[in-house]
């Protein structure tokens, strides 16, 4: 299990919460893939989903930063970019050392913990800040 979304998670904004749940609930299914034995290819297109998704996401709180010229634009996308560039490497490594519970398990808790960190700071103050403009 990673962490989970809970209510105090909430930004305030129904569509980057919605999001937020999905990501969460992919990074499960991650999980149970793994635990299942689910082979490489099970694995692995689980990863690509969350990978897209992810990837979607972030262009959408963009979008919306830009859009209102969010001034801490700047900060959140580096916390972004950093995210993606983690998942690259975590996913390189599965894909040369082969899809491992131990490194699935990781690239799990990974998304899980980064996750509750960047939305319990960066996403909630985008969210106070767009629940005055949306
Ligand atoms: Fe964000």
């Amino acid at each position: 299990m990673t962490g989970k979304w809970t209510e105090d998670l909430s930004v305030g904004v129904e569509e980057i919460d919605a999001q937020h749940k999905e990501v969460f609930a992919t990074a499960d299914a991650l999980l149970a893939a793994v635990e299942k034995g689910g082979g490489h290819g099970e694995v692995t297109k689980v990863i690509a989903f969350l990978e897209r998704y992810v990837e979607n996401h972030f262009q959408m709180e963009e979008t919306y930063m830009k859009r209102f010229h969010y001034p801490e634009y700047p900060r959140h996308k580096i916390e972004h970019t950093t995210f993606i560039s983690d998942f690259y490497d975590l996913r390189q490594e599965l894909d040369n050392d082969g899809v491992t519970p131990e490194l699935t398990v990781r690239l799990a808790n990974r998304i899980g913990d980064w996750l509750v960190d960047h939305i319990g700071q960066m996403d909630k103050a985008l969210g106070a800040f767009l629940r005055k403009r949306l």
